[in-house]
């Protein structure tokens, strides 16, 4: 029990913090910006049925602002080529796990006092976004033993 406890809190402590490097990305998107203008999350992110990803918005919704504004902007020029040959804006991905594992996004924040920040940090206080918040096994696992959720190996690897 103690030898448990101790584990569990320097296992805490001591835990490698992975900083990983904001990747490149196409256009100087910042959520700081956005957020403070008055648009939620989920206006971007709406976690379409069955809830399994949180998807990234299409030029065209951004366009509904940028046809008007800073349109003068290298950038919004770049923005508006992305819309006006109906191509997708190749994003990097920052949080990104392998497909053979499970993962829905509207479950984990229908749980009471998880939001977006648990795992992904203070996404509306920054301008680049990086993996600030790990998502490994490790990660999962430990908030489901917390949270008393299954860590049986197939809940998250196959089918249930
Ligand atoms: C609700 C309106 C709105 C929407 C929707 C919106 N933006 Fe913006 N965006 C703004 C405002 C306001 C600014 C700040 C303009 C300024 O600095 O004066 C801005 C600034 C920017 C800038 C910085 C431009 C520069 O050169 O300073 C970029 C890049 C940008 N937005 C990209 C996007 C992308 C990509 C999307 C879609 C994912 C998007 N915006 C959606 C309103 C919007
Ligand atoms: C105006 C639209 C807009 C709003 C509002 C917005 N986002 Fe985003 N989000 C984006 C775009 C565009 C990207 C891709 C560029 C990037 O990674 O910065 C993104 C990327 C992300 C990513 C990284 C995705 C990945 O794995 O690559 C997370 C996490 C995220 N947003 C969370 C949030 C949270 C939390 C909020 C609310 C606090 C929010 N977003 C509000 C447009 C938006
Ligand atoms: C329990 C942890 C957890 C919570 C809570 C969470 N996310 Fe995620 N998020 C992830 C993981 C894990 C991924 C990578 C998923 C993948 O690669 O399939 C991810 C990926 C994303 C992406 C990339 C695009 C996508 O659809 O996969 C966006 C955007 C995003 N999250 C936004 C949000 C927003 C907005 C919220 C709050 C409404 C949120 N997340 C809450 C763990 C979480
Ligand atoms: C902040 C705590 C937390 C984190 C982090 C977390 N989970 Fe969960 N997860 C839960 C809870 C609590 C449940 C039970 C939800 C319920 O039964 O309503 C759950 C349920 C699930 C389910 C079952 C959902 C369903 O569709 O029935 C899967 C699969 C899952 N998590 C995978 C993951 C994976 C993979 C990760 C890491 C990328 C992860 N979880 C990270 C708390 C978390
Ligand atoms: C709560 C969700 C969850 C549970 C439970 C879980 N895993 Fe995982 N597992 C993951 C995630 C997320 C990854 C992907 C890690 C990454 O690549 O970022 C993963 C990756 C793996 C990998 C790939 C190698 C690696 O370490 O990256 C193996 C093998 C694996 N899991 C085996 C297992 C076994 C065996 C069990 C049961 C003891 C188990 N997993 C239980 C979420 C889970």
């Amino acid at each position: 029990m103690i030898l448990c406890i101790t584990l569990l809190l320097f296992g805490q402590v001591s835990a490698p913090r992975i900083q990983r490097p904001a990747p490149d990305q196409p256009l100087p998107f910042s959520h700081k910006t956005h957020v403070a203008g008055g648009l939620d999350c989920k206006q971007c992110h709406p976690m379409p049925d069955p809830g399994d990803f949180a998807t990234l918005p299409p030029a065209s919704f951004c366009m509904s602002c940028h046809q008007a504004v800073k349109k003068e902007s290298p950038h919004i020029a770049r923005l508006a080529e992305f819309h006006n040959a109906a191509r997708k804006i190749p994003w990097a991905r920052v949080y990104r796990i392998p497909d053979y594992v499970f993962f829905n996004h509207k479950k984990h924040v229908s749980v009471d006092g998880v939001n977006c920040e648990t795992c992904h940090g203070p996404v509306a206080e920054r301008d680049v976004l990086r993996r600030e918040k790990e998502v490994g096994m490790q990660a999962c696992m430990d908030c489901h033993r917390a949270r008393g959720a299954s860590n049986d190996c197939l809940y998250c690897h196959e089918q249930r």
